[in-house]
Parts: C-alpha cells; structure tokens; sequence
C-alpha cells in the first residue's frame, strides 16, 4: 500500500509538472482525489488491515491528501501568475500613438451666405421676418398686384397645391403679412429670408431654392435710399471695390422696378467667362413699392413710400465661393461641402 501511495505521488509530480492551464489542474484534482479518484480508492482497501495498521494508513493517506492540496494551490498560483505576465505583455497599450482624429462638421455654404446676409443687414437696422412656405394665392400673387389670369403670373412657374394654396413662389408675400402685422406703425423694416419653390432644375436653377426679401415702408423713402443700402450690402459681401448699377425691369409689385448688377468680381469690369465679356453680374430684382402694394399692406401711398427687394442666396452663393452648378449645393456630398 506504501508503494501504491509513493506510485500516485509520482504520478500527481508528473503531471503536475506538465499541466500548463487551471482547467487541467481541476481534471487531475478529480483524478486523483475525486469521490472515484486513486487516492480515494485508497480507504476502500483500507477495510481489510488490522486496526493499528488501519490508523497509520489512514493518517498517512490523509497527510499525502493534504500534500496534494498544497501542491495544487501552489502549482495554481504560479499558474495564474504566469497567465497575468503573458496578458499583461500581450495586451500593452501604446498610449503615445496618435489618436484617430475626429473630423470637424462644417456649416453649408448656404448657411453660411444667409447668416452673412442677415447680418448685414441686422447692423443696418432691419429685422428679420417669416411666413410660410405653402402660401395662398393672395398672399403669393393678388396681394402682390398680381390678380389671378394676369399675364405676368408667368414669369415665374410655380407649384400649386390646390386652385387657391401655392408652394411660394418668392418671399415677397411676407411683405404684405409684415404690413398687415405692423401698421400703421413705421418704419417697416425687415428682411425676410426663407426658401422658395418654382418648377426649375439645371445648373443655375433649383426647385427649391432661397431668397431674402427686404422691405423697407416709411415717409419719404426714395430711391436713392434702396442704391445706398444695396451698395453697402454688395460691398460687405463680395468686397470694398465692387460697384452697382441699376437697370430698368419690370416686377408687378414695384414701379419703378430695377435690377441690380454687381461690377464682376472676378475681372472688375474688363469683361470675363463669368461675366459673359459685360463685366456686370444681375444679383437681384428691387424697387419702390407700387402704391397698390402699400394698400394691400393697410398703408396709404399718399403719405408713405417704400422700396423692396428680393435676392437669390443660391446665387449669391455661386458668386462667392466660385461654384459652377447650383445642383452641388444640394447633393450633398462631404468632399464638397467640406470646402467651407
Ligand atoms: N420676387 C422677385 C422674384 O422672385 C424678386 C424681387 C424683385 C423681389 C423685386 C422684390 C422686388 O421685393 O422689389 O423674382
């Protein structure tokens, strides 16, 4: 039975000697002192030896158990200890690479123009107003001495949702809802900007796109006031050098009516591509107030007056930043918009 012991001892030595994870620790813990293990099996032929023999078998199976255990809990330890070193080398972190950078957003070109527009215009004095994007024909058109059949409806193709309900065609119609709200307070002084709607898609146009309006009512506006604050405007936005010109046009809603040209930015005058040789770019339509208009406003003409104008933020856009296709304004598309 000494030997049996000695045989197990060696055995539990060996395989201790190779067992290289906790798993194989357990599977020879079983092994060996497990209800079926070798060293159990031990007591069982224990049975059959006289009583002092029984005793001193016991107590040395008992003292080889307990040597085990001890041999286990240690082999474990240096086990658990070997693990930790190799996670510890493995899993290093180099704290001194560079990080991934995170890329910045950036503000679209056109909210960025539009800011820069109101805040011109915000240091001139004027406010900001709003109306709605689904306008009624009244407000979008009649309102506007545009009465329903009139010919000049055409010169802009527009997007009807019913007989009487129309996806704005401008932002003119919130001159008349700013009047409408102010008077007979004066001055009415406002900037309206929002988008706008026509049936319109290449390369200078865009179904939807953005306008400010500017409306300015009060006694004795003249048309020299509406060359002043568009020179300013035109300055702060495309440069100190730049001149205007006003050419007689026609928009139901003013009379007289001019379009604006900016001097070319680009040749300043000496004609270019941009240009088209003219050396003037039209930037936006503007005028006084036809009387009628002042009257759907709730204002009398004989005692007020007032200029308007309205300018295309795509447009203004495209000019600024040198962008050829309206359309790139609204794909999307980060390899441009990042540019800004
Ligand atoms: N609403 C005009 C358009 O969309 C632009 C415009 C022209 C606005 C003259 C005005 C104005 O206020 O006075 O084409």
């Amino acid at each position: 039975m000494l030997d049996r012991i000695r045989e197990i001892e060696r055995q539990v030595m060996e395989e201790l000697e190779g067992s290289l994870s906790p798993e194989e620790l357990q599977d020879i813990k079983v092994k060996v002192m497990g209800k079926k293990g070798s060293l159990s099996a031990l007591y069982k032929e224990m049975r059959g030896l006289r009583e002092e023999a029984k005793r001193e078998m016991g107590q040395l199976i008992n003292e080889t158990r307990q040597r085990f255990e001890q041999m286990l809990e240690g082999k474990e330890k240096e086990l658990m200890a070997l693990l930790l070193a190799r996670r510890l080398r493995e899993e290093t972190l180099d704290v001194s690479l560079p990080g991934l950078p995170v890329r910045r957003g950036y503000q679209h070109p056109l909210t960025l123009v539009m800011d820069e527009i109101e805040e011109i215009f915000l240091v001139m004095g004027f406010s900001v107003a709003e109306g709605p994007e689904i306008e009624t024909d009244y407000y979008n058109f009649q309102a506007l001495n545009l009465p329903k059949d009139h010919p000049s409806r055409d010169m802009q193709d527009s997007f009807f949702v019913s007989e009487d309900i129309v996806l704005r065609s401008q932002t003119s119609p919130v001159q008349i809802r700013t009047m409408e709200k102010m008077c007979p307070a004066l001055p009415v002084k406002i900037i309206a900007p929002g988008k706008t709607f026509r049936y319109d898609d290449d390369a200078t146009h865009s179904p939807m796109f953005h306008q400010v309006e500017g409306l300015l009512v009060d006694e004795g506006v003249r048309m020299s006031d509406l060359k002043g604050v568009l020179l300013m405007f035109v300055r702060q936005m495309f440069g100190r050098k730049r001149e205007i010109r006003l050419r007689p046009s026609f928009f139901p809603f003013t009379e007289p009516s001019a379009e604006v040209d900016v001097s070319c930015m680009i040749c300043s005058g000496t004609g270019c591509r941009l240009c088209k040789g003219t050396g003037w770019i039209e930037i936006l339509g503007s005028g006084m107030v036809h009387p009628r208009v002042l009257e759907m406003g709730g204002y009398d003409p004989a005692k007020v007056t007032g200029f308007a104008f309205g300018v295309g933020v795509e447009r203004v856009a495209m000019l600024k930043y040198g962008i050829e296709d309206m359309r790139w304004l609204f794909d999307n598309d980060v390899r441009f918009l990042r540019q800004f």
